[in-house]
């Protein structure tokens, strides 16, 4: 039987209907409403009830970018989205009865579609950051999601890599989040632009364009930009050195990277891999992990979804 899966972003909302090997039959989206609690509840019922229109559906998995419970039903905080201890699952249940809804942290759902059916397939133990408005994290052991005792555990993004650092959204600082996100990745570019030098083409476009966002950084990136490169450099380094601490409590075979920015392929993972060896403990007698960039790039958040809605109905 097909599960569904919704994967709430920035800009949209995306929703599939997703076979038992994490095939995608049929898909939708909507936009996101942003900054507005109840119209999200009425976006993600909408294309829930257009997803299984005819259809014998096990379950439906929501991913939304914030801590979720353990009884996987409250976001508990989101530090981009406006919610705070939100009934989530409660308000989609309400309108669609029957169905068995679970709410899921967005970078679990990206990070077990990885592991399950693309860039972590092999690995027991494997650890996945996401790249985007915020830095996302999944963490497989023993071929288990780690959910923690509370259910908000792989919440990458908040590890400390700079005492006193930025302010983040999470109401902390200095969070990885404020140094290895696609945010990250245009301040970087905007000082380097700033700078001169080889940041000329950055001033350029950004001249012609009002502002740089992340396609543009991208197709730098792409032609191989000395100061677009130099800002791929600069995040590398950053998620590198906080894939070594991760590495010490973890200890995964791999990392695997998602979001915009892992189009970037091995312009990003050199210098990930480069920061993550100076940074490692017991370098030279630890074994190196491999460090893979995403292969189901915008599919993995609903095809994970899913697939982690299908194992708790299963339950
Ligand atoms: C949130 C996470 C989310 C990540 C990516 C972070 O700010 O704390 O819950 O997974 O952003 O969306
Ligand atoms: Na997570
Ligand atoms: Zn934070």
């Amino acid at each position: 039987m097909h599960a569904i899966g919704i994967d709430i972003g920035g800009t949209k909302i995306a929703g599939a209907l997703v076979s038992e090997t994490g095939e995608i039959v049929r898909s939708a989206r909507t936009p996101t409403p942003a900054g507005d609690p109840v119209a999200i509840v009425e976006n993600v019922v909408e294309l829930i009830r257009t997803l299984s229109d005819g259809e014998d559906i096990v379950a439906a998995g929501v991913a939304a970018a914030g801590f979720v419970d353990v009884t996987q039903s409250i976001v508990y905080y989101a530090p981009n989205i406006n919610w705070r201890s939100e009934p989530f699952r409660d308000r989609l249940a309400e309108l669609l009865p029957g169905l068995d809804i679970t709410i899921d942290n967005d970078a679990n759902a990206a990070g077990w579609a990885e592991y399950r059916f693309g860039a972590g397939r092999g690995a027991t133990d494997m650890t996945m950051l996401t790249i985007g408005t915020g830095v996302g994290g999944a963490v497989i052991v023993d071929s288990k999601l780690l959910r923690g005792g509370f259910g908000a555990a792989g919440e990458v993004g908040h590890l400390r890599v700079v005492p006193g650092g930025l302010p983040c959204g999470c109401g902390q600082r200095g969070c990885i989040e404020q140094y290895g996100s696609g945010r990250a990745l245009l301040r970087f570019a905007n000082e380097i632009a700033d700078a001169g030098g080889i940041g000329l083409s950055l001033a350029d476009a950004r001249a012609t364009s009002g502002r740089l966002d992340g396609d543009i950084v991208g197709a730098l990136i792409a032609d191989h930009d000395p100061g677009a490169l130099a800002a791929l450099r600069e995040l590398g380094s950053w998620l590198g050195q906080a894939c070594a601490s991760l590495g010490a409590v973890l200890d995964p075979q791999r990392f695997v990277f998602g979001g915009g920015v892992a189009a970037a392929g091995e312009l990003l993972l050199e210098p990930i891999r480069e920061a993550y060896l100076a940074h490692l403990p017991a370098r030279g007698f630890h074994p190196e992990p491999t460090f893979a960039v995403a292969e189901l790039v915008n599919d993995a958040g609903v095809v994970g979804a899913a697939d982690l809605a299908r194992l708790h109905a299963a339950r």
